[in-house]
């Protein structure tokens, strides 16, 4: 089991933005998760393509670029010439998802299917082995600093259980109102990487956070 940690760009002062990713640059951290929202998938909207190739000029962790926009398929390349390393789509935006995930690793580069919290784990059984990530969304996707939703543990079970019965190495990814309280908790579930925004972003001290996270 890995014990990653994605810190989520969406909760960090954007006036400093080149700080704040040198302070992840010298921490623990080991993925930069970066949220793209386009306003219709999700009710908000975050920014696209220009920042995320800005964000990759100064981060020296990998891109974990988690689309929350209707038809991604346009983007990947985009996406991809500005620097994504990991691309994740979300399973409720994509008509045809084996088409998608066969095109990000087409494109080579590592990928990734997010199920938002009404979504259950049985419905990636057929697409599974394309997914290099599979995300779970433990808050409804759009906005930082949510309450964390308790059913994410059955879930973390359920698809740890999938992946195992396939013989598959996919990575399990939980998004939304991660904290220092349950990190430990959910790693036990069989997560591998855990997302955190607000609980890195707004601590007092960052480094000393993403370092809890992983305790
Ligand atoms: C929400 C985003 C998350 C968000 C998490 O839609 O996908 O990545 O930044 O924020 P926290 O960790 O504050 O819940
Ligand atoms: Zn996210």
């Amino acid at each position: 089991m890995a014990k990653l940690v994605a810190a989520s760009l969406l909760s960090a002062d954007f006036s400093m933005l080149g700080e704040e990713i040198e302070m992840l640059n010298k921490s623990e951290n080991d993925w930069v998760h970066v949220d793209v929202m386009d306003g219709v998938f999700v009710p908000n909207i975050s920014f696209g393509q220009p920042i995320v190739k800005f964000i990759k000029k100064y981060a020296k962790q990998p891109l974990d670029v988690h689309l929350m926009i209707i038809n991604p398929d346009r983007y990947f390349e985009d996406f991809k010439n500005a620097g994504a390393d990991i691309i994740s789509v979300h399973y409720e935006a994509c008509n045809h998802l084996h088409r998608s995930l066969s095109s990000i690793k087409e494109l080579g580069l590592k990928s990734g299917v997010v199920l938002n919290p009404h979504t259950p784990v049985s419905l990636l059984k057929d697409v599974l082995y394309l997914c290099d990530v599979v995300t779970l969304m433990s808050v409804n996707p759009g906005f930082g600093g949510q309450k964390f939703i308790e059913h994410t543990y059955t879930k973390i079970s359920e698809l740890k259980t999938l992946i195992n019965s396939l013989n598959l190495n996919t990575l399990i990814e939980i998004d939304g109102g991660v904290n220092t309280k349950n990190s430990s908790l959910l790693y036990q579930a069989g997560a591998d990487v855990l997302v955190a925004g607000s609980a890195v972003f707004s601590a007092e001290n960052p480094p000393l956070t993403i370092k809890e996270l992983k305790k």
